[in-house]
């Protein structure tokens, strides 16, 4: 039988298992022990990987997610962006294909005066890593020490940063053991990994993009509904002002997946450019920075943060304040003046279009991974990217193509790694003789703390 500690009485990892294992919910003093345990080493990995697999069978209550985010995020340093002087917003993405949104919202939110701390992460099975995609630019540095983080924010007003080894590192065992043990995809798992790492840089605000469609990693909508609405929960219960947007997965975004590649569309949008291939990318770009924009207190609404985002895209504010963030991270924005001089792939291939007609189908995920064994990602953590891999696509949904027609090019390292991604990309995508008849918006649901506990109060029963 099993039996309840005291308050005073000492927490047993044993006992913590046991009680998830049967379906009972763990209170805060116990999850503390537990992130704490996970944090220091005290808690050895076959206990908590049990834990996690017990968590994930039986789920969480949306206290153990509340007091487990916070566990986690008091495991380690954190980050005070008061000294700033302005309101700190970030935005994250659950990851996707092609999702630069980054290079363009942060200097956009800063050229409106909100800081934007952002730390970011690494390229990971078919998504891209928005710091792999920075390292491509030489010289750039994302491992910055909180101190120099804080120096690039106030000269630039934005600064994009790997995790350092001592912010949320409960998280940093917590996930790899997630990893391991089939343990990620979880809800309540994911908005702690992920919410912890945001409070623990003192965010005023936090602008989520929550991906929906082929792409993303939850594919089933009830699924990403629920995993935005408990984040803006969580965060709002944590007193950080958040906003979820469901956005669209089910293409990649823009025209380039890659590293380098993608910098340089991110680059052309700044300088004011209007690919058509690029319309989505800077549609959400001006999307989520007019949320942080409105978050920060720099505007009345979204929309009007649009506007202004919109205007310190097209007056150049927002270019030179990204290039200066480069320089402060000691990049070379020189490599920009002739983009295509400094591009050196080891071998480039172009898909044809098979026939004539509509492309209308493309499963995002099967592309993210022809993106990744381009060369342009990781399998396994700590593996090397390459900085000039990836594929630009030169057709999107509902496009018509003639037979023979490019619909990609592909840049891989080396001549023997075409094959594959060709392979994969060609059954991703379809024709149709007919164009598809669905129009899907690029952002579907919003939530924010006016609806988020109604709905999760709704799934829930
Ligand atoms: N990203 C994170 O940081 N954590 C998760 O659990 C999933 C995605």
């Amino acid at each position: 039988m099993r039996t309840e500690p005291t308050p005073a009485s000492p927490v047993h990892m044993i006992d913590l298992i046991r009680k998830k294992r049967d379906g009972h919910a763990l209170d805060a003093r116990e999850l503390a022990f537990l992130a704490a345990g996970a944090a220091s080493g005290s808690i050895p990995a076959e206990q908590l990987a049990a834990w996690l697999m017990a968590a994930w069978i039986r789920g969480l209550s949306l206290d153990e997610v509340r007091a487990l985010t916070l566990a986690m995020r008091d495991s380690g340093d954190k980050f005070s962006p008061a000294r700033l002087g302005k309101a700190a917003v970030d935005k994250h993405s659950t990851g996707g294909v092609g999702d630069k949104t980054s290079f363009l919202i942060a200097p956009l939110a800063a050229a409106c005066g909100v800081a934007v701390p952002m730390i970011s992460g690494r390229a990971l099975g078919h998504t891209g890593g928005t710091l792999d995609k920075l390292e491509s630019i030489p010289g750039f540095r994302t491992a910055l020490t909180l101190s120099e983080f804080e120096t690039v924010l106030d000269r630039c007003g934005c600064s994009i940063v790997s995790q350092t080894p001592s912010l949320v590192p409960a998280d940093r065992v917590l996930y790899a053991l997630r990893d391991l043990t089939g343990t990620v995809e979880n809800s309540g798992l994911i908005c702690a990994s992920i919410l912890s790492k945001k409070l623990a840089a003192g965010l005023d605000a936090l602008v989520l993009d929550v991906k929906t469609g082929s792409g993303a990693f939850l594919q089933n909508p009830a699924d990403s509904e629920f995993l935005a609405a408990l984040m803006v929960a969580t965060a709002e219960a944590a007193g950080t002002r958040t906003v979820a947007l469901l956005t669209d997965m089910g293409q990649p975004l823009g025209s380039a997946a890659g590293n380098w590649i993608e910098l340089v569309e991110s680059i052309a949008l700044l300088r004011n450019q209007r690919p058509p291939q690029s319309e989505d990318l800077r549609e959400l770009s001006l999307i989520l920075a007019g949320w942080m924009i409105h978050f920060g207190g720099k505007a009345e609404s979204p929309h009007s943060g649009y506007q202004l985002a919109e205007a310190a895209l097209q007056d150049g504010t927002a270019l030179a304040l990204f290039f200066r963030m480069i320089e402060a991270q000691g990049g070379d924005g020189s490599v920009f003046d002739d983009t295509a001089r400094f591009h050196s792939p080891g071998a480039t291939a172009f898909l044809p279009a098979w026939d004539s007609g509509y492309v209308s189908e493309m499963d995002t995920t099967q592309i993210g991974w022809a993106v990744q064994r381009t060369g342009a990602g990781r399998e396994k953590a700590g593996e090397q990217v390459d900085p000039h891999a990836g594929i630009l696509f030169h057709a999107r949904r509902g496009a018509r193509v003639e037979k023979g027609q490019p619909i990609a090019t592909l840049y891989a390292t080396r001549e023997e790694m075409l094959a594959e991604p060709l392979a994969l990309l060609r059954s991703a995508i379809q024709l149709s003789k007919t164009p598809p008849h669905a129009v899907v918006p690029l952002v579907g649901r919003i939530f924010t703390r006016e609806n988020a506990e109604a709905h999760l109060r709704d799934a829930v029963r």
